[in-house]
């Protein structure tokens, strides 16, 4: 089993809020200023950004009292997103204490603090009481743990009976040898892809019953598309976006991403389930 500093090692960043500052006086933006849509290009940090997560919690049937759970919340830019549209609480879980850390201080910002409050913490080992949740989400994150058994039944537990998990992973759509480095690993040693049976057959191992399944190939390879065209027209990349994440290894690593995607041998992919 891979040790979990490995993986945030791979996230830790260290100059990040600084960056994301930078980035904002670019856009004319500053602390007092600053909206959850103004960071979504940095604080989404998965295949088709702020869409994708609109695409996914809208199939959650969210209610305002809702507690939810945003498993490896990263910056948390999918928890305000879901605080500030459903205007519920939102808890975040995430090993990066860097990412918790400067996801916290975005949230003041942008007067959310209230409602989302994110954790430095494991997935593999929830700090949370049985049943404290209404809801619970995961979005690019199941590629970097091996142990998905214990991490469905971890989620699980801390879920109420009937409430909805949304997951939306990288899954692997055929066998053969990925080009690394991609966005969640350097190598495949902390690369950990599952393709869509596998994780139906944990989740409802877990407890779960599974509602829909959608590959997202298409939606992915469009979002590089204008991605792309935006970056070609302004001549290179916005003042904020997912380059300030991967910093001088973004270009390999979207490439890499992209051809493994187009090769048929990944695919970003919803999985919608209800705890029973
Ligand atoms: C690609 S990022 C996605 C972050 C966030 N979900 C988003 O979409 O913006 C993967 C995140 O998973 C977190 N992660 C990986 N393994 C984890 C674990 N066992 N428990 C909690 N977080 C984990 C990493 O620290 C990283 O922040």
């Amino acid at each position: 089993m891979v040790n979990e500093s490995v993986i945030s090692e791979h996230y830790k960043h260290g100059q990040l809020m600084e960056l994301i500052e930078t980035g904002l006086r670019e856009m004319g933006k500053s602390k007092d200023s600053v909206t959850v849509e103004d960071l979504a290009p940095v604080d989404e940090f998965h295949i088709g950004g702020r869409a994708a997560t609109e695409h996914l919690v809208n199939q959650l049937v969210i209610r305002q009292s809702d507690r939810l759970l945003d498993v490896g919340c990263g910056l948390g830019g999918a928890s305000r997103f879901v605080a500030k549209t459903y205007g519920n609480a939102v808890t975040g879980i995430d090993l990066t204490e860097d990412y918790v850390s400067v996801g916290n201080a975005l949230s003041c910002w942008v007067g959310l603090q209230d409602l989302v409050s994110l954790r430095q913490g494991s997935a593999l080992n929830m700090p949370f009481d049985n049943a404290s949740y209404d809801g619970a989400y995961m979005l690019h994150v199941g590629m970097n743990i091996q142990d998905k058994e214990c991490l469905f039944s971890q989620i699980s537990e801390v879920l109420k009976s009937g409430s909805r998990f949304g997951v939306y992973d990288v899954m692997r759509t055929s066998d053969g040898g990925l080009s690394y480095p991609v966005p969640w690993a350097s190598d495949d040693s902390f690369s950990f892809l599952a393709n869509a049976e596998e994780y139906s057959f944990l989740l409802e191992s877990a407890g779960f019953k599974i509602e829909c399944i959608a590959n997202r190939k298409d939606f992915a390879l469009e979002y590089f598309k204008r991605l792309k065209e935006k970056a070609d027209a302004t001549n290179g990349p916005p003042p904020i976006g997912l380059h300030l994440l991967m910093q001088s290894t973004t270009p390999v690593k979207i490439k890499n991403m992209i051809e493994n995607i187009v090769n048929g041998l990944i695919s970003p992919t919803e999985i919608v389930a209800q705890k029973t």
